[in-house]
């Protein structure tokens, strides 16, 4: 369905919509980038010229590579401009009532066999295809940040996708370098629905006075192996972001308790201390600033990343029994999409179900909260003895 003729189009010039135009143009393809916001696209030509400059000094392209990546990408400020799309992926602001105007003035200009991608982190892609007369070419392609760097990108057919569309996608995507799965339209998807309980167990276990802040990153970091902590980790993705993540899946899921927001990390919200971006969030980011000392108890380490750990384990069971996604691509979306040390699947197999039932069992029952409920692909697990892999 592609070629390397295909021309990409993306709308929206911010963050994510400027490095996936940058992906598709170093794959050789012309690129129409379409931003209703005159500033946006100037600043993302000049983000472009500064990001392939930097590649060309540090020897990973050639100046003949980067003066084609130039030429392949033009920045327009009319939606006509791309009537001429094979395919057009949107990246604009995260709100499904603009998407879907987008959708639907985008569909009329485009021809019948273009395919319309839009990169949602929350949306359903089957309530944004609806606002199309012909939803059978709309899907979901969601890249992660930032786009020129991260090998994970998420397929996601919504519920009218033709399958011949989403083959073609996938193997377009992955003729460009990334590592694609495919996901079911469910709130997160892969990867901001297995990440949650990294975020929303850490708050818990600091909420209770288990462990401070520092000492909760170190045991995740030095004991577990991951390369942030959640706390700095949600400090570097910014309140803003991975509080909203956080709320629009528990919503979307109505309101289940496994997916809870976290007070402490609204509070930081409301007081604008949004992390690293705003010099403050669970840590003081300014130059004289002392960052706090972990307690380095190895025993409360352990059980921290234990109960993380087992958490993260609990939902990455839950996905695959749900059939959000195959369990080779569960595993693949968390070490490819963002950076766990190993797939969690494959990581449970490692510890044994006994262990992680045990420990969950145990946790269900002190709280007595739905919370903690667990998986039951991992309780069949736990009773045949059987391994996920
Ligand atoms: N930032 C991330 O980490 C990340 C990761 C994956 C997916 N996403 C998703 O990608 C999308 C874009 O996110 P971002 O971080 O690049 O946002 P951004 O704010 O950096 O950029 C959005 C751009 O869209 C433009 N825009 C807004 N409304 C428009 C419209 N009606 N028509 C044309 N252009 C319009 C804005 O001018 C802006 O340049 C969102 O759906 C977001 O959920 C973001």
């Amino acid at each position: 369905m592609f070629t390397k003729n295909s021309i990409v189009g993306v709308i929206g010039s911010g963050a994510m919509g400027s490095g996936i135009a940058q992906v598709a143009a170093t794959a050789s393809h012309k690129v129409i980038v379409y931003d209703n916001n005159k500033d946006s696209l100037i600043k993302a030509e000049g983000n472009l010229k500064t990001s392939l400059q930097k590649l060309v000094a540090k020897e990973k392209i050639t100046a003949e590579q980067q003066a084609t990546v130039i030429s392949n990408i033009s920045f327009v400020n009319t939606l006509n401009d791309l009537a001429k799309c094979d395919l057009v992926i949107e990246a604009i602001v995260e709100n499904l009532q603009i998407k879907k105007t987008v959708f639907s003035e985008l569909e009329k200009l485009v021809s019948e066999s273009c395919v319309l991608a839009s990169n949602t982190s929350s949306l359903s892609i089957t309530s944004i295809a609806a606002a199309c007369s012909k939803p059978n070419r709309v899907i979901g392609i969601h890249f992660f940040n930032p786009a020129t760097i991260m090998p994970l990108v998420e397929i996601i057919p919504g519920i009218a996708t033709e399958e011949n569309i989403t083959t073609s996608c996938q193997a377009l995507i992955s003729s460009w370098g990334k590592v694609t799965v495919i996901a079911k339209d469910t709130p997160g998807f892969i990867v901001n629905r297995v990440a949650r309980p990294f975020y929303s167990e850490a708050l818990r276990i600091y909420e209770e006075g288990i462990a401070d802040m520092a000492t909760i990153d170190w045991a995740m970091k030095e004991i577990a192996g991951f390369k942030m902590g959640p706390f700095e980790l949600m400090d570097m993705i910014g309140h803003d972001v991975n509080y909203v993540v956080t709320e629009t899946v528990w919503t979307q899921m109505y309101f289940d308790p496994k997916f809870k927001p976290a007070l402490t990390q609204k509070r930081l919200l409301e007081a604008g201390f949004l992390g690293k971006k705003s010099g403050k969030g669970f840590y003081n980011y300014a130059p004289d600033a002392k960052l706090p000392e972990p307690k380095k108890d190895v025993e409360i380490g352990k059980s921290i990343v234990k109960r993380i750990l087992f958490m993260l384990i609990n939902e990455a069971a839950d996905t695959l029994y749900l059939k959000v996604a195959t369990r080779e691509d569960i595993d693949l979306a968390m070490t490819k999409g963002v950076n766990y040390p190993k797939g969690l699947l494959k990581w449970a197999d490692e510890l044994g179900v006994n262990l992680i039932v045990q420990e969950l069992t145990a946790l269900k029952g002190f709280y007595e909260e739905d919370r903690y409920r667990i998986s039951p692909l991992l309780k069949q697990n736990f009773i045949m003895k059987k391994t996920f892999y």
